[in-house]
C-alpha cells in the first residue's frame, strides 16, 4: 500500500491545501521506527521522563500529516480547548481506520515501548504489564470499554497554548506517548514550546522545554515515571502543555497507545 505524501501551499487567505508530490509505505515508516535508537530512547526516559528522536518524519511527510487537519473525513470529534478549560487551541481525535501512516507509527513504536513500560510498572509497584504486541494491548483496551482511538492532530494558531495536563482516559493507560511536530520553529511559528513539569514528592516543580525541530519526535511519560532514590525507587508525575504561540501555525500528531472510553 502507498501513502500519498504531501506538502502544503498557501493560497489566497492563508487557507492550507494538500497536493500529493511523494510516496511513503507503512513499511518504510516501520523500517525507519525499527532503526531508532531505543537504546538511547530508554536512557533518555530512565533519566528524565522524555527522549527525543530526530527527524522521525522527513518535511513532506510532515506536511502531508498536517494536511490532513483541514480534511473533512477522517477524524471522530472536533474539540475546541477553550470550551473545556484545557487552554487556547483545537484539535482532532482521528477515527478507526487510522490513516496508513499513522497505524504504521503506532504499531511498529509500541513494541520498543512496551519492554520499558513493563520495567517502569514494576519500578514504580503497578501491577499493570503490558503484551509484546500492540493489537493485543488494544483488545485489552477494547474488552474495558476504551474503544475510541486516541491519535490526534492539533492545530495552534497565534495566541493559543495548552495547560499542562495528562492523558489520561480510562483504567488502562500506556505510560509513555509520542508526540511529532509537523511545523518548523522560528519560521512556520513563534513560541508554542513543549514544556513538561515533574513534580516530585515534597520538592518544587521542575519544569523542561523540550528541544523539537519540525520532524523530530518527543517520546514522554504519560502520567508518572520511576525515579531513582537513595531508598529505592520512588514515583515522580509529569504533565505536559505547550506554551503560548505568537505567530505562525503550528500542528502537532499525537500517538497516544491506549483508547479511550
Ligand atoms: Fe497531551
Amino acid at each position: 500500500m502507498t501513502i500519498a505524501s504531501a506538502r502544503r501551499t498557501t493560497v489566497d487567505g492563508g487557507i492550507t491545501v494538500a497536493e500529493t508530490v511523494a510516496p511513503v509505505t507503512p513499511v518504510a515508516i516501520e523500517a525507519r521506527v525499527d532503526s531508532v535508537d531505543w537504546k538511547q530512547v530508554q536512557a533518555e526516559l530512565d533519566a528524565q521522563g522524555w527522549a527525543v528522536v530526530p527527524k522521525l518524519l522527513t518535511h513532506a511527510e510532515a506536511d502531508f500529516v498536517a494536511g490532513l487537519y483541514h480534511q473533512e473525513e477522517g477524524f471522530r470529534s472536533h474539540v475546541i480547548m477553550a470550551r473545556h478549560g484545557f487552554g487556547r487551541s483545537e484539535y482532532k481525535y482521528f477515527g478507526y481506520k487510522l490513516p496508513p501512516l499513522i497505524q504504521a507509527l503506532r504499531t511498529a513504536a509500541y513494541p520498543h515501548l512496551a519492554p520499558i513500560a513493563n520495567q517502569w510498572h514494576e519500578r514504580m509497584g503497578k501491577q499493570m504489564r503490558f503484551p509484546d504486541e500492540h493489537a493485543a494491548f488494544l483488545d485489552r483496551c477494547h474488552q474495558a470499554g476504551q474503544t475510541r482511538p486516541t491519535p490526534l492532530l492539533l492545530e495552534y494558531a497565534a495566541e493559543d497554548y495548552n495547560c499542562l495536563h495528562r492523558d489520561l482516559y480510562g483504567e488502562h493507560v500506556f505510560p509513555m506517548q509520542i508526540a511529532i511536530l509537523l511545523d518548523q520553529p522560528g519560521e512556520d511559528f513563534m513560541g508554542g514550546e513543549f514544556v513538561m513539569t515533574e513534580q516530585r514528592p515534597r520538592m518544587q516543580t521542575r519544569a523542561m522545554v523540550l528541544p523539537l525541530r519540525k520532524g523530530d519526535a518527543a517520546i514522554f511519560a504519560v502520567n508518572s515515571r520511576p525515579m531513582k532514590g537513595l531508598r529505592g525507587d520512588y514515583q515522580v508525575k509529569l504533565n505536559h502543555g505547550v506554551s503560548k504561540l505568537y505567530s505562525g501555525k503550528r500542528h502537532t500528531l499525537g500517538v497516544i497507545f491506549h483508547d479511550a472510553v
